[in-house]
């Protein structure tokens, strides 16, 4: 028996093994990392800012010499920074030149259910979608991505992801960095693998996350650094992984103060040394650099997957060098962090009229399977609820909810931890704890056309940990879901 184990043991370690690569402090940030364009945008008579993006097929040079098949918006890889202000009127012509179906959902982003982008709004090879709505909330950092039903995490692994920046009046008051690429980064970290020229998007046999790469890049930019003038740098860090969890702090261990979550401003800014991030997270974070030094920003080993089978068998170490900042010899003076930044548009849970359950599982929610034709929860316009979300097993799940976003009110019956305290649309829930959320579902009522809530470990996702809701009118019934179709 004692030989057999040995024998298996053995075998595990030599078939994992090679997950287990750490690039900490073996990272030549040799790099400049990339910024995305911002979007051009025209603006029509009426005041609509309309972007052009088109989803596509390329090639990209992440390596020299080596020539990836990668997807894009408007490039080969990745998309670029759209940016629109609360209270403008955006419109999106997305043209499908995939070659097979696709959709672009607005993480984040509160709007009417048939502009969501989701598994309802497909858009057929070579057709157009064009969605429309009028920008309602604070200022944030969101972002945009597939999501077809099943296939999330192929579309975005292959390099479909971009930034969506909201600014508001009080956001442009303050003073905070904002030079978009000078003091103020997007950072979209993804985790990849490569096998030979090509991605390798394998899943480690027994893997229960999906697919969990063994280097990172940020903005599709290998061991990136960045080259910094000023005194204040603004980080938007965005997890575009589709599995992996990061514990994000800097080398030397210095402070950051953290401005902004999912949802936008918090109150004041928090000083920390760590942030946790889950797949679909973003945090706005301001790092201060003397003249002349470099740090690296980097993801430490953290105890996310401790109890699940990824860490055992397939790649539970997290520690990678992300990306190295490089102060030039003299830097632009920035203004001191203002005392005071937004004011959170969330509720908090004293007014929820009603609250649900929902229990994750890797086999699906509430033990039911995401299903195209079956709304599952039906709310009422204008009404707050908290939802109890519990994961019950011991594998790493989050949960997003599209349309609105909400507070964190507990987890596991105590206080959130500090960057859980602004507006959130996806939330970390480590094996078998449980959070609550507040939210309020104010927009547009569609008794039709259903939201998704769902686990954004995009294999876990595509598995069918997805589940639908409508918003109707106070003593209305759901609708009937109408069958998929694509835009033709
Ligand atoms: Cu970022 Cu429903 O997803
Ligand atoms: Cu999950």
């Amino acid at each position: 028996v004692v030989a057999i184990c040995l024998a298996l043991g053995g075998g595990f370690l030599w078939l994992y093994s090679d997950a287990k690569v750490s690039t900490v402090g073996s990272t030549d940030f040799n790099n400049e990392l990339k910024v995305p364009p911002l979007a051009k945008s025209v603006v029509k008579r009426d005041g609509t800012r309309v972007f052009d993006l088109t989803m596509r097929a390329g090639k990209k040079e992440f390596r020299a010499g080596q020539k990836t098949s990668t997807w894009g918006f408007n490039g080969d890889y990745l998309g670029p920074t759209l940016r629109a202000a609360r209270g403008e009127k955006v419109q999106a012509k997305i043209k499908n030149s995939l070659g097979e179906e696709s959709t672009v959902h607005w993480h984040g982003m509160h709007l009417p259910a048939e502009m969501d982008g989701g598994p309802h709004q497909m858009v057929a090879p070579g057709a157009t979608w064009t969605p429309h709505w009028t920008v309602n909330q604070p200022a944030a950092t969101l972002w945009y991505h597939p999501h077809p039903h099943g296939k999330t995490e192929k579309h975005v692994q292959r390099g479909l992801a971009g930034m969506f920046l909201l600014d508001d009046e009080k956001s442009g008051r303050l003073a905070l960095p904002k030079k978009y690429g000078v003091d103020d980064l997007p950072v979209i970290v993804q985790d990849v693998k490569f096998d030979g020229a090509e991605f390798d998007h394998g899943h480690k046999l027994m893997s229960d996350t999906g697919f969990l790469g063994n280097r990172t890049m940020v903005n599709g930019t290998l061991d990136p650094y960045k080259e910094v003038g000023d005194e204040l740098v603004r980080l938007r860090l965005l997890n575009a992984s589709t599995a992996r969890i990061y514990d994000f702090g800097f080398s030397d261990a210095r402070d950051f103060a953290l401005i902004g979550t999912d949802g936008g401003l918090l109150e004041k800014a928090t000083r920390m040394d760590r942030i946790r991030m889950s797949p679909g997270e973003r945090a706005e974070i301001v790092v201060r650099m003397k003249p002349g030094e470099r740090t690296t920003l980097r993801s430490f080993p953290n105890d996310s997957y401790a109890d699940s089978w990824s860490t055992r068998f397939a790649g539970g170490d997290d520690s990678f060098d992300v990306l190295q900042l490089r102060a030039k010899k003299t830097l632009r003076d920035s203004p001191e962090l203002p005392a005071a930044l937004g004011e959170l548009e969330v509720p908090d849970g004293s007014d929820s009229v009603r609250g649900r359950f929902f229990g994750l599982l890797t086999s699906g929610i509430n033990g039911k399977k995401m299903e195209m034709g079956r709304i599952d929860e039906t709310v009422t316009r204008g009404t707050a609820e908290t939802w109890t979300v519990r994961n019950e097993h011991s594998t790493p799940h989050n949960f997003h909810i599209h349309d609105v976003q909400f507070r964190v009110l507990e987890v596991d019956g105590k206080e959130p931890p500090a960057e859980l305290r602004g507006a959130k649309d996806t939330v970390f829930v480590p094996g078998n704890t449980t959070v609550k959320l507040a939210m309020r579902f104010d927009g547009p009522a569609d008794p039709d056309t259903p939201y998704m809530y769902h686990c954004h470990l995009l294999f876990h996702e595509d598995l069918g940990m997805m589940g639908q809701f409508v918003v109707v009118e106070k003593g209305r019934k759901a609708g009937k879901v109408h069958a998929p179709h694509a835009h033709t």
